[in-house]
């Protein structure tokens, strides 16, 4: 069942009901200033930091749910209602909710009264704009009132949601002219405020929560919107809100607009911050108004920010015959992929924007799918990434945006983590051929004085793995790898106690982890090519040494017959082993060691996918691991925490389903990897949406396994490393375009149903207009219609636009 629809032209997603499974979001902003938005306006803004610098509240798990957010009230007479259906929930006469890329419109109608809302950031701008565009479609004049509220966020997400005795004696506001500020801690340490602004003469305000909804109401139900008044009322502690009402009358078949603004500023560095005691410098909500206080700048800035947006999916545009396929490669995957650049793992709708920041593992692999997009804000990532790894090699394994600090409290200790900043670096040198950022000097633990070359940072994040090898001559898997979930040296007893953070037990010399094994063959191998082309051609002699011992190691002590191992515990035990009762087999390495190539000329690569499938396979993909942990396992961690079937223990990850469509294509495996990669892509299941639950636009984190009661049910929508990977699976190795050091690679593995594919890329400046002949058996490569040997375009600077033909 769907409640909705793709509308491709528009590169937009429909909703055609505000009652989907699950709220269905979308975000807004792609600088600093950020907003998530669901189908029924639900949802909260920020700025840079979703914890220290939230504009509006959020309470996760709210009865009823996404009841926080944007509130619009309609009032007619005694009919009250919702545009967006929620807050007040009277059924609408019509609905939908078009998430378009960096904006979203939602538009409802009663009686005769229509409001198309439209919601966006502007490029570069620190606020939400918010048009109404009413229009009376009745045959009669109607008078009535329009009501705007949001509900402030003591800017320090954490603390407002906990620290009551302090924080409900904080909250200001001013209400000035029209305009409600916020300017709660102002007094103080903050040198910035918000505001929320209309474009029209407001009759009434409120600012102070409680009067406005009256005792034991919800948002459903204020008291003054009931009574069709607000009071002007000016908050003081508790829970300071902007509401404004709006008196109006329209003629039949007239139409209006309202503009609200919801800003964010700050004051500079030198300048006052107060202009009279008590009274704010509004100089900065000023000029911000000034810039959309009408509906043509409003106008101009959305088709600019969708100008904008249209040019990061012109980088790379398919047509492969297939219209499911073609809006994952062009439109959601990608856009996806742009918004895990902006968020990382921080704010969702299962991510509470207080708990993580920017992820070292999580960045790294987001990267490789928008370097291609946004290579400048690559490169900052890069290095901002870097920066916090410290001097043996091992990192932190997160950071606040504010600070950039690698954050204590998580701490480190992930051994993969400093494998994945060279896949990151060597991803943003084959896209742009800067070598430049090599020399970029980096800090340590971001402390001054301690900057060394970024090249530096990967040399000691090979030595890092090369260093901590264990028994069998495999790396160490430290607190967990990829796998958070899978922690060998924890043991942890104490209820409660995170997995995450909890002291190891032990020395950590035993554990080992193939999946590690495999990351190293794969990535040692890109540093070699890195050293080579720099001309440190006896490091990369040496360091394909160490790619050999690890190879033959992950040969002699990690493969268990048919199919790659998993790690090996703390006491030396097989971990995804035939010989396990639970937990034989994992999908991590199969993925990772086929695509690094490891033990393909003893057909490993084959078998071990073949065995994959028949032991993992289900509707969906892959799971994670089989059977299911069904005890808790003191050796294993987090991972048997888990009811069977759900995250770590045994659901479909979409994170790591691609590794295997990427690992069928290395194996030259077409079809089995379509057909992997259709199982789980969201344009491919979209009629299951009710089964599926999450939005049908975009990856979800996993996908419950067989063995969970809701199974087919997604979870964690939007924050994934699931996007880039399925990007990366999709447009380099499925459709085959491929930037690699010194070209472009052409090396499709789509099935003989597809016959022809035109695939246009941009890459370093030229324009490759490429058609394939998918029907060709041993096609050769045609570059301006001169033959070439093998697959690789070769890189040639001002070339302009090139035409290339595979047949
Ligand atoms: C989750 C993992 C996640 C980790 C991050 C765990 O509870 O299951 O998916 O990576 O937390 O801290
Ligand atoms: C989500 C985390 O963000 C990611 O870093 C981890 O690799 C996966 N979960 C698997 O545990």
């Amino acid at each position: 069942m769907k409640f909705g629809h793709f509308d491709d032209k528009n590169k937009e997603y429909v909703i055609e009901t505000p009652c989907t499974p699950s709220p269905w979001i979308n975000y807004l902003g792609q600088d600093h200033f950020f907003s998530l938005i669901s189908n029924t306006a639900g949802g909260y803004s920020f700025d840079t930091d979703a914890k220290m610098r939230r504009l509006t509240r959020y309470r996760y798990n709210e009865v009823p749910a996404d009841m926080d957010g944007r509130h619009f009230y309609v009032k007619e007479g005694s009919l009250i209602w919702s545009p967006s259906y929620l807050p007040v929930k009277t059924p609408l006469d019509s609905y939908f909710c078009r998430h378009g890329l960096g904006y979203t419109i939602i538009s409802g109608e009663k009686n005769g009264l229509a409001a198309e809302m439209t919601f966006f950031v502007p490029h570069g701008e620190s606020c939400e704009i918010q048009k109404i565009h009413l229009t009376n479609k009745s045959k009669a004049k109607k008078a009535f009132s329009f009501f705007a509220m949001e509900e402030w966020c003591l800017w320090n997400a954490s603390d407002d949601g906990e620290n009551f005795q302090r924080n409900l004696s904080t909250g200001e506001v001013e209400c000035y002219n029209g305009i409600i500020y916020h300017k709660t801690e102002f007094r103080e340490r903050r040198n910035h405020y918000a505001f929320y602004y209309v474009n029209h003469k407001t009759s009434h305000f409120e600012s102070d929560r409680d009067a406005f909804l009256g005792m034991h109401n919800g948002f459903d139900h204020p008291a003054q919107v009931i009574e069709g008044n607000l009071k002007d009322g000016v908050a003081s502690g508790w829970h300071p809100i902007a509401a404004h009402q709006i008196d109006l009358e329209l003629e039949a078949g007239e139409s209006k607009d309202l503009i609200f603004i919801l800003g964010y500023c700050e004051i500079a560095k030198g300048e006052a911050k107060f202009v009279a005691p008590s009274v704010i410098n509004k100089r900065p909500a000023e000029e911000l108004i000034e810039k959309f206080n009408t509906t043509e700048k409003v106008d101009a800035a959305l088709a600019a920010l969708k100008k904008k947006m249209y040019a990061f999916l012109d980088v790379y545009k398919a047509e492969t015959g297939n219209e499911k396929l073609d809006r994952m490669a062009n439109i959601w995957n990608p856009y996806q992929s742009i918004i895990t650049y902006c968020m990382s793992r921080s704010a969702s709708y299962y991510e509470s924007g207080i708990g993580r920041g920017m992820g070292f593992r999580d960045s790294c692999q987001d990267l490789l799918g928008f370097v291609h997009m946004i290579p400048e804000k690559a490169r900052q990532r890069i290095i901002d990434i870097a920066s916090i790894q410290k001097e043996d090699g091992s990192t932190y394994h997160q950071y606040q945006p504010l600070t950039k600090k690698g954050n204590a409290d998580i701490g480190g200790g992930f051994n993969d983590d400093p494998l994945w900043l060279i896949g990151a670096t060597a991803a943003y040198i084959k896209e742009t051929g800067d070598y430049t950022i090599l020399d970029h000097p980096t800090p340590f633990d971001n402390k001054l004085g301690s900057e060394k070359p970024l090249m530096e940072h990967l040399r000691r994040s090979v030595n890092f793995t090369i260093n901590h090898k264990g028994p069998h001559g495999l790396p160490l898997i430290g607190r967990a790898d990829w796998n958070d979930c899978l922690n060998l040296n924890c043991f942890s007893e104490t209820p409660g106690e995170s997995f995450q953070t909890t002291e190891n037990k032990g020395d950590g010399k035993v554990a080992e982890s193939v999946f590690i094994a495999g990351m190293f063959v794969k990535y040692s191998q890109e540093y070699a090519e890195i050293c080579t082309h720099i001309g440190l051609n006896d490091e990369a002699k040496a360091i394909l040494k160490e790619k050999k011992k690890i190879e033959e190691a992950t040969i002699k002590y990690g493969w268990d017959g048919e199919y790659f191992l998993r790690a090996y515990d703390a006491r030396g035990n097989k971990v995804g082993s035939h010989e396990n009762k639970e937990g034989q087999i994992y999908i991590e390495p199969q993925g990772f060691c086929v695509m690094a190539g490891i033990g393909h000329e003893l057909g490993y690569g084959k078998k071990a996918l073949k065995s994959a499938e028949e032991k993992l396979g289900c509707k969906y993909g892959l799971e994670i691991l089989a059977p299911c942990y069904h005890e808790y396992h003191v050796e294993l961690g987090e991972i048997s925490s888990y009811p069977p079937g759900y995250k770590e223990n045994g659901a479909v990850f979409n994170h790591n389903n691609p590794w295997v469509v990427i690992a069928h294509c290395v194996e030259g495996e077409s079809k089995e990897a379509f057909d992997l990669y259709t199982r789980n892509a969201p344009a491919f299941i979209e009629d299951e949406s009710e089964i599926h639950y999450t939005e049908p636009y975009v990856y979800s984190q996993m996908i419950a396994g067989h063995e969970a009661k809701n199974y087919g049910q997604a979870k964690n929508s939007w924050l994934s490393g699931s996007a880039t990977w399925s990007l990366v699976a999709l447009q380099e190795y499925l459709l085959g375009i491929r930037p690699d050091f010194d070209g472009l690679l052409v090396d499709p593995h789509l099935p003989e149903e597809f016959k022809h594919l035109h695939i246009t890329r941009v890459y370093r400046g030229n324009t490759y207009d490429i058609n394939i002949d998918n029907t060709a058996k041993n096609p050769s490569l045609y570059i301006d219609g001169k033959k070439v040997d093998g697959r690789r375009i070769p890189y040639v600077k001002g070339m302009g636009k090139v035409s290339v033909e595979l047949k």
